[in-house]
């Protein structure tokens, strides 16, 4: 038996139904420990491959397995009778190093924020005597003096910490708390470079994050042979996540001419600089207006729509209500044509994922109505997590009345609602 933590990104229902999504899809059978809105725990049969796993998945931060659990009323003075031990050692200490340095970083694993505060607190009194004990066995230590509650991976990564060391991962729950050791973390240096370093960036047609694209990716669970359409493709973000996940029958589509140029561009930048071969992959790219696609592609011959269409005029900022009742039924006609051809692309067992925007204005949201003119197109609504393993329940996933996930960054008058379809 195992147990499992992942730091989970900035919308931890996204990140959690990612997570669960893509172990069922191993096959890996899992329950649900414990969960916040910062980390989820999980026990599993077999171990997970975390190094893989966290490049597979688009939401989690670290990835880590579990030391021990212990009761949260004694938890320091049971904590510090076990480090030095044996099996402590050997769970922690990086084979043969006898220069090593660590850091402890506290999540709420579920439990009371008064609680995770209060462990936070004790953790430098911690960190010193884990330090003292390991020096009287003889290792030469370091550890890392943080202000936060938790080591950014940039630090992890920096100190060369799951090498060269460790970092202890403190998850507080309800009545105990998880002690544990990282494993991997998310790449942020890849990420920001597929993000800020690509060579065509269109801001003000706007851009899926990297780590988005790959979350929508992963919610359709279809294999590396399938074939993959992004019929809104701008600058090709989903498209590049697919090839970097291994797939390899891509089409993407856009109606706007420059869009279609920078998804090339920006496609030959990827294969180079990832040194993929180019010839592995069937990649079509084309200017068409989604309303007409299925005049370019063959009739059910699509797995999967995985798309970030138009989300409105980037005017919609200053758009009073009318304005943006007015742009919402106008996006409604495009998303509901859209559908019509996705309808007749997708093969039987079909899958889209599709972002539609959600409007802000005083306060309240205002979202695309076109729910019912989509199953009247012959689609139903596929819930986001795809199995509800043993402790679902524990999870306090934050879906939206229609049962999606909203996406959101400060800063923005159109949020994002994520959904997944599939054919009646
Ligand atoms: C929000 S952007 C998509 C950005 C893309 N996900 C990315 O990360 O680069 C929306 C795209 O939809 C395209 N578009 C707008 N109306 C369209 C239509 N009727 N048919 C096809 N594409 C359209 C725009 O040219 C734009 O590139």
């Amino acid at each position: 038996m195992h147990i499992n933590f992942f730091v989970l990104g900035a919308n931890h229902t996204l990140s959690k139904i990612d997570i669960i999504n893509i172990l069922f899809k191993k096959g890996i059978e899992i329950e649900i420990l414990g969960a916040s809105e910062e980390l989820l725990i999980v026990k599993t049969e077999r171990g997970i491959e975390a190094s893989s796993l966290i490049n597979e998945l688009g939401s989690a931060v670290k990835i880590g397995e579990v030391f021990r659990i212990y009761a949260k009323e004694d938890f320091f003075d049971s904590f510090l009778k076990d480090v030095i031990k044996e099996d402590f050692n050997r769970f922690f200490l990086p084979n043969g190093a006898k220069n090593v340095c660590f850091g402890i970083s506290v999540y709420g694993g579920g439990g009371k924020f008064k609680d995770v505060n209060e462990v936070f607190y004790r953790v430098s009194g911690l960190e010193r005597e884990i330090k003292e004990k390991l020096e009287k066995i003889g290792f030469r230590v370091n550890y890392i003096k943080r202000r936060e509650k938790e080591l950014s991976s940039v630090i992890v990564n920096k100190k060369n910490l799951l090498r060269q060391g460790f970092e202890i991962v403190l998850g507080v729950g309800e009545k105990e708390v998880y002690v544990g050791k990282t494993l991997a973390i998310q790449d942020y240096k890849s990420y920001s470079l597929r993000d800020y370093g690509r060579p065509a960036r269109d801001p003000r047609a706007g851009m899926i994050p990297p780590k988005l694209a790959k979350i929508l990716i992963n919610l359709v669970l279809k294999d590396k042979d399938k074939t993959m359409l992004d019929p809104f493709c701008g600058s090709g973000t989903i498209l590049q996540e697919e090839v970097l996940l291994g797939y390899k029958n891509l089409i993407g589509s856009d109606s706007s001419e420059k869009s279609i140029k920078d998804t090339q561009t920006n496609l030959n930048w990827l294969f180079e600089k990832f040194n993929l071969n180019r010839e592995n992959y069937l990649i079509r790219v084309f200017k068409e207006d989604v309303q007409k696609i299925a005049s370019k592609i063959n009739f059910k011959t699509v797995d999967a729509i995985i798309t970030e269409p138009y989300l409105g005029s980037p005017r919609a900022k200053s758009f009073h209500l009318g304005l943006i009742e007015k742009e919402i039924v106008k996006l409604g006609r495009l998303y509901l044509a859209a559908f019509g051809e996705f309808k007749k692309v997708l093969r039987d067992d079909g899958v889209v994922a599709i972002i539609f925007p959600v409007f802000r204005f005083g306060g309240q949201f205002y979202h695309l109505d076109i729910m019912d003119g989509i199953y009247a197109l012959g689609f139903k609504k596929r819930e986001l997590l795809i199995n509800k393993p043993l402790g679902f329940e524990k999870l306090n996933l934050k879906l939206t009345s229609r049962g999606g996930v909203i996406f959101f960054r400060p800063g923005q008058t159109v949020s994002r609602e994520i959904f997944v379809f599939e054919k009646n």
